[in-house]
C-alpha cells in the first residue's frame, strides 16, 4: 500500500512541510490535495528556508513529480511568483503538475475575502485574506474557473474571465460599494498566465493512480489542520476545504485501500492564528514565551501573513479528535526543542463543561468557547533538545513527556522533531 498521507494534528502550522521534505526522499509523487495559498509550509535544507505557500514541500527532491492536486484553489499570480523565486534559488528540483480540476483564485475573489471580513467587523473570520473562500464558493455554486479553463483556446479562456469578472463587479459594486474591475486587463493577465502554465495542466488522479500502480512511493501533503476543517473544525472559525484524510482521497479520486500510514503532526503545543474558540490558549508569560519575539524563523509568527500566532499548551483532547476524524496511524511531534526550559508544562487531557467532566473535543465553537481545560501538570527540563538524534538522547522527563503523549491518544509518536533542519529529526 503505497500510499503515506501528512496531515496536521491541531489549527495549522505543526511543521508539515518540514516532515513532508524529509519523508519526500523516499517518494516519488508528493501531491497537495486542498486549500491554496493561505498555506505556509516551510522547509530548511542546505542554506535554504524555502516558504513554500502553493508549491508541495517535496519540491527539492530531484525526479519527484510534485502535484498541485484537484481540491486546491490556486491563484496563478502567486503561484508564478513563487515559481519563479524558487527558479531563481535554484530550488525547483521536482517536476510539476497542476490538477485541471482544481480552481482558479481570481482578483475578485480576494477582495470579496477582505470585503466579506470587513463586513462581519468584530465577528470576523480572521481569514488570510487570500480569496479562498469566495473561490470554494465559486467551486460549489459551479461558477469557478478551473485550471482546466486555461488551456481552453485563448479567446475562449478570456471569454469566461470576461464573463466571470463581470459577474463578480456587481457584487462588489452592489453589495459591497466597491469599484469594479476591468474585465478585459483581468482577461489580459489571466491569458499571460495560461500561457505560462498550461503546460502543467493535467489529469493528477489519472497520474497518481498510474504512478500507485507501477508500484511507486506516494506521499499527500494536507493544509492546515483538522480543527480548521470545513466539516469537523470549529465552524465558522474554519478554512473552506477539506483537510482531513478521507478529503484528500475524495478530492484526488484514490481508493482508501491504498492508504498505508497515516501521520499525525503535531506541536509540542499548541497554536492558532485568526479568530475562534483556544481552550488552552495562555494570554501571559508562558504564551509569550511559546511565542518567541519574532527573531528566529521558527518563532510563532504566521508565515502567510506574519501575525502573531496565540499560543498556549498540548491540548491532547484536540490532538485525539483529530487522530480519530483522520484515522492517524502514528504522531509526529514537532517543535519539541521550545519547550526547554519552563520549569512546569502543562498538558490538557480533559475538558470541564458546565461541572462536567469531559474526555472528547467539542466542536461546537460556541461550547468550545466555554470549556475549561483539565491539565496534568509534569517538571520540565533545561537541557536544549536541538543535537538529539535518538529517543535516548532525551532527558528522561522529555521521554516522559513523549510517553504521556502516547498513553494519552493511543498512538505511537514515531518522529520527533529538535528543530527546524532536516536532520533535526528523532526517527523511532
Ligand atoms: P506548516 O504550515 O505545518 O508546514 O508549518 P509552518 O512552516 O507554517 O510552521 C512551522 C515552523 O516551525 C517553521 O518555521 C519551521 O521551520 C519550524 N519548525 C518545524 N519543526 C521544528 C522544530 O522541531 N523545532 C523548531 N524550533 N522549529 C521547527
Ligand atoms: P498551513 O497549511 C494556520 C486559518 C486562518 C483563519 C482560517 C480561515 O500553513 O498550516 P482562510 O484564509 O483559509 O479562509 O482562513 O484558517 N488558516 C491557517 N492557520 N495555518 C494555515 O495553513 C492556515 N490556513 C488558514 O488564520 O483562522
Ligand atoms: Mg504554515
Amino acid at each position: 500500500m503505497p500510499v503515506t498521507v501528512i496531515v496536521g494534528a491541531q489549527w495549522g502550522d505543526e511543521g508539515k512541510g518540514k516532515i513532508t521534505d524529509m519523508l519526500a526522499s523516499e517518494a516519488d509523487v508528493v501531491a497537495r490535495f486542498q486549500g491554496g495559498d493561505n498555506a505556509g509550509h516551510t522547509v530548511v535544507y542546505g542554506g535554504w528556508t524555502l516558504k513554500l505557500h502553493q508549491v508541495p514541500s517535496g519540491v527539492l527532491h530531484d525526479g519527484a513529480l510534485c502535484v498541485l492536486g484537484g481540491g486546491m484553489v490556486i491563484n496563478p499570480r502567486t503561484l508564478l511568483r513563487e515559481l519563479d523565486d524558487l527558479q531563481e534559488k535554484g530550488a525547483l528540483r521536482a517536476r510539476l503538475l497542476i490538477s485541471g480540476r482544481a480552481h482558479l483564485i481570481m482578483p475578485y475573489h480576494v477582495l470579496l475575502d477582505g470585503a466579506s471580513e470587513s463586513r462581519l467587523g468584530a465577528a470576523m473570520i480572521g481569514t488570510t485574506r487570500r480569496g479562498i473562500g469566495p473561490a470554494y464558493q465559486d467551486k460549489a455554486a459551479r461558477t469557478g474557473l478551473r485550471a482546466y479553463d486555461m488551456t481552453l483556446a485563448p479567446a475562449d479562456f478570456a471569454a469566461k474571465v470576461r464573463r466571470a469578472v463581470e459577474d463578480k463587479n456587481v457584487f462588489l459594486e452592489r453589495v459591497y460599494g466597491l469599484e469594479p474591475l476591468d474585465p478585459d486587463a483581468i482577461a489580459q493577465e489571466f491569458a499571460g498566465y495560461a500561457e505560462r502554465l498550461r503546460g502543467f495542466v493535467a489529469d493528477d488522479s489519472l497520474a497518481i493512480n498510474r504512478a500507485i500502480e507501477r508500484g511507486e512511493r506516494v506521499l499527500l501533503e494536507g493544509a492546515q489542520g483538522p480543527l480548521l476543517d470545513i466539516d469537523h473544525g470549529t465552524y465558522p472559525y474554519v478554512t473552506s476545504s477539506s483537510t482531513v484524510t478521507g478529503g484528500a482521497l475524495a478530492v484526488l479520486g484514490i481508493g482508501a485501500r491504498q492508504v498505508s500510514r497515516v501521520l499525525g503532526v503535531a506541536k509540542a503545543y499548541q497554536t492558532r492564528v485568526g479568530e475562534g474558540p483556544f481552550p488552552t490558549e495562555q494570554l501571559g508569560e508562558a504564551g509569550n514565551r511559546l511565542r518567541g519575539t519574532g527573531q528566529n524563523l521558527w518563532d510563532e509568527f504566521g508565515t502567510t501573513t506574519g501575525r502573531p500566532r496565540r499560543c498556549g499548551w498540548l491540548d491532547l483532547v484536540a490532538v485525539s479528535y483529530s487522530a480519530r476524524v483522520c484515522g492517524l496511524t502514528e504522531l509526529v511531534l514537532t517543535k519539541f526543542d521550545i519547550l526547554s526550559g519552563f520549569e512546569t508544562i502543562k498538558v490538557c487531557t480533559a475538558y470541564s463543561l458546565d461541572g462536567q467532566l469531559l474526555d472528547s473535543f467539542v466542536p461546537q465553537a460556541e461550547s468550545l468557547a466555554k470549556v475549561t481545560p483539565v491539565y496534568t501538570e509534569m517538571p520540565g527540563w533545561t537541557e536544549p533538545l536541538g543535537e538529539a538524534r535518538r529517543f535516548e538522547d532525551l532527558p528522561v522527563r522529555a521521554q516522559d513527556y513523549v510517553r504521556l503523549i502516547e498513553q494519552r491518544t493511543g498512538l505511537p509518536v514515531s518522529v520527533i522533531s529538535v528543530g527546524p533542519e532536516r536532520e533535526q529529526t528523532i526517527i523511532r
